[in-house]
C-alpha cells in the first residue's frame, strides 16, 4: 500500500510502505526528509511528528496516553498531530495522506 507524504513546502512524495510497517519507518526507508525517527520508534523522541490528513484521522486507532504526552512536546502541534512511528500500515490505509511539519525541533 501507498502513503502520500507532503512536506511543509507542499512537495508530495508517494512511497510504498509494507503492511505492518509504521509510517515513520516508511518515510525513513524512502529517504523522505521531514521525519527523523531518532529513537527508532520507541516513542521517546517525537521527531517523527506528522499531521494526518483529516480525511484519514478516523481510520487510524486513537493515540495512546504516552503518545498524547509526547505530542505535547512537539513544535506546532495541531488537532491531527500524531507520531508516525505509532501508525501501522494496513491495506485499509492505502493512499493515506500525512503532512510533515516544518521542523522536528
Ligand atoms: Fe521516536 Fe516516533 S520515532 S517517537
Amino acid at each position: 500500500p501507498k502513503v502520500i507524504y507532503i512536506d511543509a513546502q507542499d512537495n508530495q512524495f508517494e512511497a510504498d510502505v509494507n503492511v505492518g510497517q509504521n509510517l515513520m519507518d516508511g518515510a525513513v526507508d524512502n529517504m523522505i526528509d521531514g521525519i527523523l525517527g531518532e529513537c527508532g520508534g520507541v516513542m521517546s523522541c517525537a521527531t517523527c511528528h506528522c499531521y494526518v490528513d483529516p480525511a484519514w484521522t478516523d481510520k487510524i486507532p486513537e493515540p495512546s496516553e504516552l503518545e498524547e504526552d509526547m505530542l505535547g512536546m512537539v513544535i506546532e502541534p495541531q488537532e491531527n498531530s500524531r507520531l508516525s512511528c505509532q501508525i501501522e500500515m494496513t491495506e485499509a490505509l492505502d493512499g493515506i495522506v500525512v503532512r510533515l511539519p516544518r521542523s522536528q525541533y
